[in-house]
């Protein structure tokens, strides 16, 4: 039995699973750099559950991806590597700074052919960006932005999808604090009525899992499109 307290450990058994299964290459640590550099908070995903975004999307056989929440890229370039070479990721982040540090990321993974990163408020550019011929159906939505729009995102994301189209939630489990029905965190108000509105919505079928990692306690959505 280990001494260690519960987050030391978890970062252990993270390090662990990514050392064997989601080593770092050069593109990846460098976004991670350029990221702390610009002072971006680090709260991309981890390694390893970069690598489980990356499988999705592949298992998925995916050409198009759809993300909300770049921040300085780092699941989109695990994201965009699962793509074919004429596949298509774009990528929605409210922050300029954080757009272009994304962008220098992207670049320099050479996925700039792949990945577009457009900045704004994502409820302005999906609207937006739902008028382009062609734009979707996107074969993976991965929704990663400000929790309290979580609802409206996963609608977008229906809107924009088609039948057997993945959409993926980050942070769905907060700690445990998607239990609280006193929550007064827009954070857990806005996922919590998300998970109302999917226990109604016929069009998605999915479900949630809790995990514990580098992150520490949170979890994920995962949903199928249905029609
Ligand atoms: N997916 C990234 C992490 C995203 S963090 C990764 O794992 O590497 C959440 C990002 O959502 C932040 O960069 C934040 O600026 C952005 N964001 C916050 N509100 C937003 C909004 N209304 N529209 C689009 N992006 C938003
Ligand atoms: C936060 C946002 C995230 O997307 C995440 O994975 C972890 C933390 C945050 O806003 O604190
Ligand atoms: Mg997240």
């Amino acid at each position: 039995m280990t001494k260690e307290q519960p987050q030391d450990q978890w970062n252990a058994v993270d390090n662990y699973v990514t050392h064997h299964l989601a080593p770092a290459d050069e593109a990846l640590t460098a976004a991670l750099a350029a990221s702390e550099a610009a002072g971006l908070p680090p709260i991309q995903v981890a390694p390893n559950q970069g690598k489980l975004l990356y499988l999705l999307a592949q298992m998925q056989g995916a050409h198009t991806i759809l993300e909300i929440g770049t921040l300085g890229g780092y699941s989109t370039i695990w994201l965009a590597r699962a793509l074919p070479e004429n596949g298509r990721l774009i990528s929605l982040e409210y922050n300029p700074a954080h757009a272009e540090v994304a962008r220098a990321n992207i670049a320099h993974a050479g996925l700039d052919k792949i990945a577009e990163v457009r900045t704004g408020p994502a409820l302005e550019t999906l609207p937006k960006l739902a008028t382009e011929p062609g734009a979707g159906p996107f074969d993976l939505v991965f929704i990663d932005a400000d929790k309290q729009n979580n609802p409206q995102y996963v609608e977008w994301a229906l809107k924009l999808s088609r039948p057997g189209s993945v959409i993926i939630v980050d942070n769905a489990i907060r700690g445990g604090a998607v239990v609280d029905a006193d929550s007064t965190d827009p954070a857990i108000v806005g996922t919590r009525r998300m998970y109302e509105l999917l226990a109604q919505e016929p069009r998605l079928d999915a479900t949630a899992v809790q995990t514990v990692g580098a992150k520490g306690y949170d979890g994920f959505l995962l949903g199928r499109v249905v029609a």
